[in-house]
């Protein structure tokens, strides 16, 4: 049975190959940041308000001026066609059948066109940059998105080297995926996955597949792959060349400090993805939640917000949006459900999490989302001090002193 997105998560170990889970499931080095990123979550408790007329509900909001019906929204997530064939495609359409947007990554496995034309057209679409070595490449990549139609560009600017995933080391986990003595036994044990997989053209890095980069490979480690190819030198004063490309807003995906944040607001992007990449990249780094307190006093609403990483409960969200959040993004939770079932199971995570983001606007006795400020948080004082930053003056209460 389905409850939560745990349960998702527990049908994704059960379907996919122990390296593709993996790849999905684990972060950099310790996984302490990916850890962190769900108890961050735990210190905030609410101050629920009785007798407050709840019967008319709304968790809608609007995102660089997009509309959408719930403040949660599709990350860009690499080779998600490796979770299910044309799992992109499949994710695309499920956000738009929500009313939410999905984000494609640089390194998706369905290309910026493909993705595009399988969507219906109104519902949008963000394209996620990484700045290739070749800026030749890059540039294509912006002009691609911008003429198949994507409305938002997000640049993702915590890769100045590749996370070192220790999983996807042991694993061998390589694109494609080869069959090794050490995994046969795993292979056979996810035939159902295997089958799938054989119906759709081998699955690689779409959108560079007749440039050179990803044909010279036989079987590219994702690691090596990348770390060959980003360009760590990329720097603030490379925003000026992008925007002389992307003519639509511009996002920052993994701003982890306020003073980055007030640089961003200088340099005029629309908006700004908070985020440790999912504990992905610096293990060590805090917990999402942790790093929003002070962004959202750095930007003053001089930009639009996003909060990413570890959001599994409508209940996160919900904090989220309290403590200044516009609305959320996740990765794992709609792989899960990719995962189980194809673009259903994405839809199922967006029901689970519409839900219990209902259930607790209704208990708290804070029926529009809109309206939520941090007097609906406690903090947690038991577990460990506030986070870096953070004025706990705005919140009403600490429940434990
Ligand atoms: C990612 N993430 C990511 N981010 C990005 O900017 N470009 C990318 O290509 C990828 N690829 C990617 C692959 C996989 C398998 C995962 C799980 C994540 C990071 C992603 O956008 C997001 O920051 C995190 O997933 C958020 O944390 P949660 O929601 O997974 O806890």
């Amino acid at each position: 049975m389905i409850v939560n997105i745990e349960d998702l998560r527990k049908h994704a170990h059960r379907r996919l190959p122990r390296a593709v889970f993996d790849y999905v499931d684990g972060g950099a080095e310790d996984e302490y940041t990916m850890r962190a990123n769900r108890l961050g979550f735990e210190k905030y408790n609410f101050h629920a308000r009785a007798l407050v007329d709840v019967s008319a509900r709304d968790q809608s909001t609007t995102l660089l001026g997009e509309k959408l019906t719930t403040p949660v929204i599709l990350g860009p997530t690499g080779l998600a066609g490796l979770v299910a064939p044309r799992g992109e495609i499949l994710a695309a359409r499920a956000a738009a059948k929500k009313g939410s947007i999905f984000t494609l990554s640089t390194m998706s496995v369905c290309s910026i066109e493909e993705v595009a034309s399988a969507v219906p057209a109104p519902a949008p679409l963000w394209f996620q940059l990484y700045v290739w070595k070749d800026r030749g490449i890059s540039k294509a990549l912006i002009e691609r998105a911008q003429a198949a139609g994507y409305r938002a560009l997000c640049l993702t600017v915590d890769v100045a080297d590749m996370g070192r995933r220790e999983r996807d080391i042991r694993n061998g986990f390589t694109i494609p995926l080869r069959v090794t003595p050490s995994n046969v036994l795993d292979t056979l044990m996810h035939l159902g996955w295997v089958f799938q997989m054989l119906r759709v053209p081998r699955p690689t890095f779409g959108n560079f597949v007749g440039t050179g980069t990803v044909e010279k490979e036989d079987a590219i480690s994702v690691a090596s792959f990348t770390s060959k190819q980003f360009d760590p030198s990329v720097s603030w004063a490379d925003l000026a060349w992008v925007r002389s490309i992307w003519k639509g807003p511009l996002l920052l995906k993994g701003i982890s400090c306020a003073a980055d944040a007030r640089l961003a607001v200088e340099h005029g992007v629309e908006g700004v993805i908070v985020s440790n990449h999912g504990g992905r990249q610096l293990d060590f780094l805090p917990s999402a939640i942790d790093l929003l307190p002070e962004i959202v006093d750095a930007v003053e609403g001089r930009t639009e917000l996003i909060l990413d990483g570890g959001i599994r409960r409508g209940s996160d969200v919900v904090k989220a949006i309290a403590l200044g959040a516009r609305a959320c993004m996740v990765g794992r939770p709609f792989l899960y459900g990719l995962a189980t079932k194809g673009e259903a199971g994405v839809e199922l995570m967006f029901d689970l999490l519409r839900t219990e983001i209902d259930r607790t606007l209704s208990l708290i006795g804070r029926p529009k989302l809109r309206d939520l400020d941090r007097s609906a948080l406690r903090y947690d004082t038991r577990l460990l001090p506030p986070p870096a930053g953070e004025d706990v003056k705005h919140l009403t209460t600490r429940s434990v002193a």
